[in-house]
């Protein structure tokens, strides 16, 4: 049956169980404001009795209302209230109740004036309540976070290739919002130089092993113009068959991180510098001590008219020539040591030629220790990378070696190298026993050192790490060896 006049629902009401099979509160209430009328739910939503409920008014005591807001809910501003005295329909209004049990429960109501009085309903939307309440704190909590940390949420759907960015994002990026084409393009078109082909190919080895995603990349911001270094990780979701279907991740800026690393290094090398600034000295003092004795006994043999004396100061310039040339190598060594390539693009590099070029740096302060140098012949091998950052490798190696041992009985150390198809690998060894577990366990930690306040930074190591792994390879101590032993292992570069 289907209720035509509002003015005869009361009636109706009784007749028909529809209302009472409604999960919906229905309520009647007469032109005084008298509940004459109610369905089953309205006492299972209100927690009451017929008894109690039957004849109530809004504004009865009984009522314990509040608003969204918290403040208390007045029974003359009630929904059914306001319709009956505005004759007008109020809709969807929310109201939290204190059950008799001090449960408080949250409804939306609508009233609607009918002639003899006024019809309200009303649902619990309480789960609803906690949910937007439990989603409200959830919210609030990562704002919180995010806008600590800076970071931006990006929300890529790879089927479709649409991309989703928070607004942090924009500003990272520098693209307005109006102007964001919401696609993989928009993100890729920001990148600088070669960093777009390796991005996409790493996130392809991401999908080929179904792994979750992580790297970093050189970006422009759109706006300024300015150089961007961001970090980016993201959980990828596949399905059954184990496509790539979704990623959810978040960028960050670590441009200024970058620039602290590159400054942390190229301190560590000018302090591994000044660890050998003696021993340098002495790596020129050297041969200059050479050419001093020889222009000496030229200045000599120049005052006779011998013919075999000529001959003996032309051998004798030729070695100055030659030792001038030591120098020369030992400052070219040490210029390229010195410089900050971190930024050039990776140049192919003979393992020979960065060993010879450490060892101008530092052999003479082995020698003047008495330190046994042990080089086997080095096979040809070429790495690609950046040459001075690899010497810094090799020289914090042969560095700490050389401390370790400097006190010991007929030193030595013996850079080896060895080669298969694939990698080379670059072991340094010295004559020490080995290094106990416990200081094993921390050798790569940054400012991890067991030397003298001022003699050791700590940062070599840690350093040397991190260069090797930028250049994909592995640094390691190998405990099998009886003596110290440290192994880098790189890939081969082959034309
Ligand atoms: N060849 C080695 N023999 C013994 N101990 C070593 C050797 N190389 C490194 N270590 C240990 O590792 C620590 C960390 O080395 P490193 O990171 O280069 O920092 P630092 O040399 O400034 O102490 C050293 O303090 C030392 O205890
Ligand atoms: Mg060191």
């Amino acid at each position: 049956m289907e209720p035509q006049d509002p003015s005869s629902l009361d009636r109706l009401a009784f007749s028909d169980e529809l209302f009472h099979r409604m999960t919906e509160g229905f309520v009647l209430q007469n032109h005084k404001g008298e509940i004459t009328y109610f369905n089953d739910a309205t006492l299972k939503i209100l927690g009451l009795t017929q008894e109690e409920l039957l004849g109530v008014k809004s504004t009865d005591t009984m009522w314990r209302t509040i608003r969204e807001d918290g403040t208390p809910f007045p029974g003359e501003e009630h929904p059914a209230s306001v319709a009956l005295k505005t004759r007008t329909s109020v809709s969807e209004v929310r109201m939290g109740i204190y059950l008799k049990s001090d449960e408080l429960r949250w409804i939306t109501i609508n009233a609607s004036p009918t002639t003899e009085g006024v019809i309200v309903t009303f649902r619990d939307i309480t789960q609803l309540k906690n949910s937007e309440t439990q989603l409200r704190k959830v919210s609030e909590r990562f704002e919180f976070v995010q806008s600590t940390l800076k970071f931006g949420i990006w929300d890529w759907d790879y089927v479709n290739n649409k991309l989703e960015w928070d607004d942090f994002q924009y500003k990272l990026y520098g693209i307005p919002k109006e102007k964001f084409l919401g696609a993989y393009e928009a993100f890729e078109s920001t990148l600088r130089g070669d960093e777009g082909p390796r991005v996409t190919a790493e996130l392809q080895a991401t999908f080929e092993r179904q792994g979750d995603f992580a790297t970093s990349f050189n970006s422009l911001n759109q706006t300024t113009g300015a150089p961007t270094t961001i970090g980016a990780a993201a959980k990828c979701f596949y399905n059954a068959e184990g496509k790539i279907q979704r990623l959810v991740g978040a960028n960050w800026d670590i441009t200024e991180q970058k620039r602290n690393e590159e400054k942390l290094i190229q301190a560590s090398k000018m302090s591994s510098l000044g660890e050998m600034a003696s021993g340098i000295a002495h790596e020129i003092n050297n041969p200059l001590t050479i050419i001093q004795g020889m222009a000496f006994i030229i200045g000599r043999l120049s005052e006779s008219e011998h013919p075999e004396k000529k001959e003996k100061i032309a051998e004798l310039t030729a070695k100055i020539g030659n030792t001038v040339q030591r120098i020369a190598k030992i400052i070219q060594a040490l210029r390229t040591f010195s410089r900050n390539d971190e930024a050039d693009p990776e140049d192919k590099i003979s393992v020979q030629q960065v060993v010879d070029e450490t060892l101008e740096l530092c052999q003479e302060r082995m020698k003047s220790h008495n330190i046994e140098l042990r080089l086997p012949p080095i096979p040809n091998a070429t790495i690609l990378g950046h040459g001075a950052g690899l010497s810094q490798c090799l020289l914090n190696l042969l560095n700490n070696a050389h401390d370790a041992i400097l006190d010991s009985e007929s030193p030595w150390i013996e850079i080896k190298v060895e080669s298969d198809d694939k990698n080379v690998r670059i072991k340094i060894t010295d004559s020490g026993n080995g290094i106990p577990k416990s200081v094993a366990e921390s050798l790569f930690t940054p400012f991890f050192t067991t030397k003298a306040i001022g003699s050791g930074t700590g940062l070599g190591l840690s350093i040397t790490k991190g260069i090797i792994e930028k250049h994909k390879g592995t640094i390691s101590l190998d405990r099998s060896c009886p003596n110290t032993c440290f192994v880098i292992e790189l890939p081969l570069h082959r034309e």
